[in-house]
C-alpha cells in the first residue's frame, strides 16, 4: 500500500487541510524541502511557487531561521506562565515596524488573529455586524466562512464555505464587492450604527491578486472612523511579504487592528493580532480585560525564535529588493509571452506574488471580474507545469510566490515551462470538470452547488 493510500485510511481525504486536497494530486506525498525546491516521495524535484500559500519568503529551511530554532529548542521549552524575553523583543519589533500596532498579542495561526479581531471589535462597540468582501479569506471560523471563491449564482448572497454554521452568525456578516466604494458607503448609510468591524485583505490574494484602489482603502478608513467601527486589515499574506510594515505602510491607510501570520516566521506556526492600545487592552491577558484570550501555544519559544530570525534577515539582507525584482521580471515576461503566442491574459500580482488570469483585460477590480477567467486553461497549464518540475498550485485563481531562494535561472525555467504547458493545454484542452467548481468545498459541495 502506498503512503497516500495509508494516509486516506487514517486521515480523512489523506491530507490535513481541506485546501491541500487538490484534484489530480491526491497521490502526491512530500518528502523534503530546501530553498526554492521540494521533493516528493518518488524523488521527483519541483521548483516551488506555491510556497505553502505564502510563508517561506526566505525559501524553505532557511539556514539562519533553522539555526535560531535549533538554538531555542536546546535552551527553552514551553512553560505556559509569564513571558519570555524573545516574546518581548518580537512584540517591540512588531510595534516598531507596523504603523497600526501599539500593542500586540501572539497566536499560533492567522485564523485565531482574525477571530480575536472580530471578537474584540464586537466587544468594544457592542454591535453585531461584520463587513467582509467577496473573494477575501480570513480563516476557518464561522463569522468569515462565507463568500470566498463563489459560484456565479452565489455572488451577491450568502455563500457559506461550511455547513454547521448558525444562520444567525452568517446573517451578521455583510458581504460587499471589493473596490466598490459606493457599496461601502451604502452599507454604512444603512447599517453604520450596527457595524462592529470591517475586515479586509488589503490585496485579496486568496483569489490571486485584486489590487485596491486608493479611494477604496481610504473610504473604508473614513467610513469606519465616522461610524465608530473597527477597521481590521488582514495582512496574513501581505504582512512582511510586501513590506516589513505591511501593505498599510505602502498604502498609507492605517487600520485599527492588524492580523498577521505566514511570512512573519518563514513557515513556523505563528500569528499575531496588533493595533490600537485601547482595543488590545480589552483582552484578558490584561487583568480585568473582558475579552477572553488564551492559547496553550501562544508565544511558543520555537516559532518566536523563527520570527525573530526571519525579521532580522528581512531587515539586514536585500530580500524585498530580490523578490520584487524577480516578481516584476516574471510578470512582464509572462505578459510578453502570452502576447507572443496570442493568448488573452492578465498577468498581475504585487512584489513577490504573481498570477496569470486567462481573460481579456483590464486588470480585475473585484471577484466578479474573475468569473471571466478560463479555468480549464488555468488549471490545465498548471497540471502540465508539474510535468516540467515547476509547481504552481493547479487550482483556479491561486496565486504563486517567489522567495529569496529563487533565482533568475529558476525564472528562465518557469518561463520556458509556462510556454510549453500553455501551448499544449491550448492544443489538447484542460480539465473541464474543474470549470466553475468551488475550491472551498464545504456547504456548496454538500448542497451540490459547488460550481463557480
Ligand atoms: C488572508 C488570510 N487570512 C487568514 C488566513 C488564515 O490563516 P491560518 O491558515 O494560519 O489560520 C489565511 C490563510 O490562508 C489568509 O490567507
Amino acid at each position: 500500500m502506498t503512503l497516500a493510500e495509508r494516509a486516506r485510511r487514517v486521515i480523512p481525504g489523506g491530507v490535513n487541510s481541506g485546501q491541500r486536497s487538490i484534484p489530480g494530486l491526491t497521490d502526491l506525498v512530500i518528502a523534503r524541502t530546501a530553498g526554492s525546491r521540494f521533493w516528493d516521495s518518488e524523488g521527483r524535484e519541483f521548483t516551488d511557487y506555491h510556497a505553502a500559500f505564502g510563508p517561506p519568503l526566505l525559501g524553505h529551511n532557511d539556514p539562519e531561521v533553522a539555526a535560531a530554532v535549533a538554538d531555542a529548542s536546546g535552551r527553552i521549552g514551553l512553560t505556559g506562565v509569564a513571558v519570555t524575553e524573545a516574546e518581548v523583543v518580537l512584540a517591540e519589533q512588531l510595534a516598531e515596524l507596523i504603523p497600526s500596532i501599539e500593542q500586540v498579542l501572539l497566536t499560533s495561526t492567522g485564523s485565531e488573529a482574525t477571530f480575536h479581531a472580530l471578537r474584540v471589535a464586537r466587544a468594544v462597540t457592542g454591535r453585531r455586524l461584520v463587513v467582509k468582501f467577496q473573494g477575501c479569506y480570513h480563516g476557518w471560523h464561522d463569522a468569515v466562512s462565507l463568500n470566498v471563491i463563489s459560484a456565479p449564482d452565489r455572488v451577491g448572497r450568502p455563500d457559506p464555505t461550511s455547513t454547521g454554521i448558525l444562520p444567525e452568525v452568517l446573517d451578521a456578516t455583510l458581504v460587499l464587492r471589493f473596490n466598490d466604494v459606493a457599496a461601502v458607503r451604502q452599507a454604512f448609510a444603512e447599517h453604520g450604527a450596527d457595524i462592529a468591524a470591517v475586515i479586509v485583505e488589503p490585496i485579496p490574494h486568496n483569489v490571486g491578486a485584486l489590487l485596491p484602489t486608493e479611494e477604496f482603502l481610504r473610504t473604508l478608513r473614513a467610513e469606519c472612523t465616522a461610524a465608530g467601527s473597527v477597521l481590521v486589515f488582514d495582512e496574513v499574506i501581505t504582512g512582511f511579504r510586501h513590506a516589513l510594515g505591511g501593505y498599510q505602510a505602502i498604502s498609507g491607510v492605517t487600520p485599527d487592528l492588524t492580523a498577521l501570520g505566514k511570512a512573519i516566521a518563514n513557515g513556523a506556526p505563528i500569528g499575531a493580532l496588533g493595533g490600537r492600545a485601547d482595543l488590545m487592552e480589552q483582552f484578558s491577558s490584561r487583568p480585568g480585560g473582558p475579552v477572553f484570550f488564551a492559547g496553550t501555544y501562544n508565544g511558543h519559544p520555537l516559532p518566536v525564535a523563527a520570527a525573530l530570525a526571519t525579521l532580522r534577515k528581512l531587515r539586514e539582507q536585500p530580500v524585498h529588493e530580490h523578490v520584487f525584482r524577480l516578481g516584476a521580471r516574471v510578470r512582464s515576461e509572462l505578459a510578453a509571452l502570452y502576447r507572443r503566442i496570442g493568448v488573452p491574459a492578465v498577468v498581475t500580482g504585487y512584489g513577490s506574488v504573481f498570477v496569470s488570469y486567462f481573460m481579456p483585460g483590464p486588470a480585475p477590480l473585484s471577484y466578479d471580474d474573475l468569473l471571466a477567467n478560463d479555468t480549464a486553461l488555468f488549471v490545465g497549464y498548471r497540471r502540465r507545469l508539474i510535468e516540467h518540475g515547476v509547481f504552481e498550485l493547479p487550482l483556479s485563481l491561486k496565486r504563486s510566490h517567489l522567495s529569496y531562494a529563487h533565482t533568475d535561472a529558476d525564472v528562465d525555467r518557469l518561463l520556458e515551462a509556462t510556454e510549453a504547458a500553455v501551448t499544449r493545454t491550448l492544443a489538447e484542452g484542460g480539465p473541464s470538470d474543474l470549470v466553475h467548481v468551488s475550491t472551498m468545498g464545504g456547504a456548496g459541495a454538500a448542497a451540490g452547488a459547488s460550481r463557480c
